[in-house]
């Protein structure tokens, strides 16, 4: 089975993802964020296009059930509740039974563009889930019918990122030792290989990783080191959100 990464939506041909399970990562900040909001009992995340779609749709779902979370230029948008650090979503108080609607200037537009490229849930993975999200895109393509396992970095502004181009690494080593468990041959792409490569070169190292990379630096500038610490903590949790085209829930797991 094909496993591949595309390391930036803008790397995104039409076509590529149909038929294929895929995982969307956004290590820095927005998966992380996600995965993070779920398990503190948020009841859905809705990834949104822009801020106007997110206000719009929170005032229809009602405010006092809903938030509205994301950044731009990495800060708190004016008006939102919320802004991109997966710490404020820590916070059972605050998100518990909440709809968050979900503006982010990479990750969400890439979740958005996932689903309408492969036309099925799309999972959603980060360092603190990528075992968990791993197994379950392995589990869902045990019975060998899928087209292949892609996953999709979210990047930054069309670019490759480091940090999601390490987590995409780690889970194509999971999906590779997973396929070959329920007998299928993995048959890598050559951005899989490289991803691969660097994670197993960089094993042990994400904080670093995060850390040296270009919005790790970014984000560093701004006062949200904490952020980087928890988005690199490998498999915190045992969860896996996925996206159902209309709004992001928990297939399973803890807090
Ligand atoms: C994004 O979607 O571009 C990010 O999650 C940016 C951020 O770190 O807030």
């Amino acid at each position: 089975m094909r496993v591949d990464v595309i390391v930036s939506p803008a790397f995104l041909e039409g076509g590529e993802l149909e038929g294929s399970l895929c995982a969307v990562v956004d290590v820095l900040r927005a998966t992380s964020t996600i995965t993070t909001a779920l398990t503190s009992g948020a009841a859905a995340v809705y990834p949104c296009l822009d801020v106007e779609e997110a206000k719009r749709g929170a005032a229809a779902f009602g405010r006092e059930r809903s938030l509205l979370g994301g950044e731009e230029r990495g800060q708190l948008i004016p008006g939102f509740d919320l802004g991109n650090s997966p710490l404020e979503y820590l916070d059972a108080d605050v998100v518990d039974g909440k709809a968050i609607y979900f503006y982010t200037t990479n990750g969400t537009g890439a979740v958005r563009r996932a689903y309408a490229e492969c036309d099925r849930s799309v999972y959603i993975a980060a360092l603190i889930n990528m075992s968990a999200v791993s197994s379950a895109i392995v589990g869902a393509a045990s019975d060998g019918k899928a087209a292949g396992i892609v996953i999709l970095c979210s990047g930054r502004y069309g670019k490759p990122s480091a940090e999601d181009t390490f987590c995409s690494g780690l889970m194509v080593r999971m999906a590779v030792n997973g396929l070959r468990e329920f007998g299928i041959p993995p048959d890598l792409t050559d951005s899989a290989m490289v991803a691969a490569g660097f994670a197993e070169a960089n094993e042990g190292k994400g904080l670093d990783i995060l850390a040296s990379s270009e919005h790790g630096r970014f984000l560093q500038s701004l006062g949200f080191t904490p952020d980087l610490d928890f988005a690199s903590r490998l498999d915190s949790y045992n969860a896996v959100p996925v996206f159902n085209g209309e709004r992001i829930v928990l297939l399973n797991g803890d807090s």
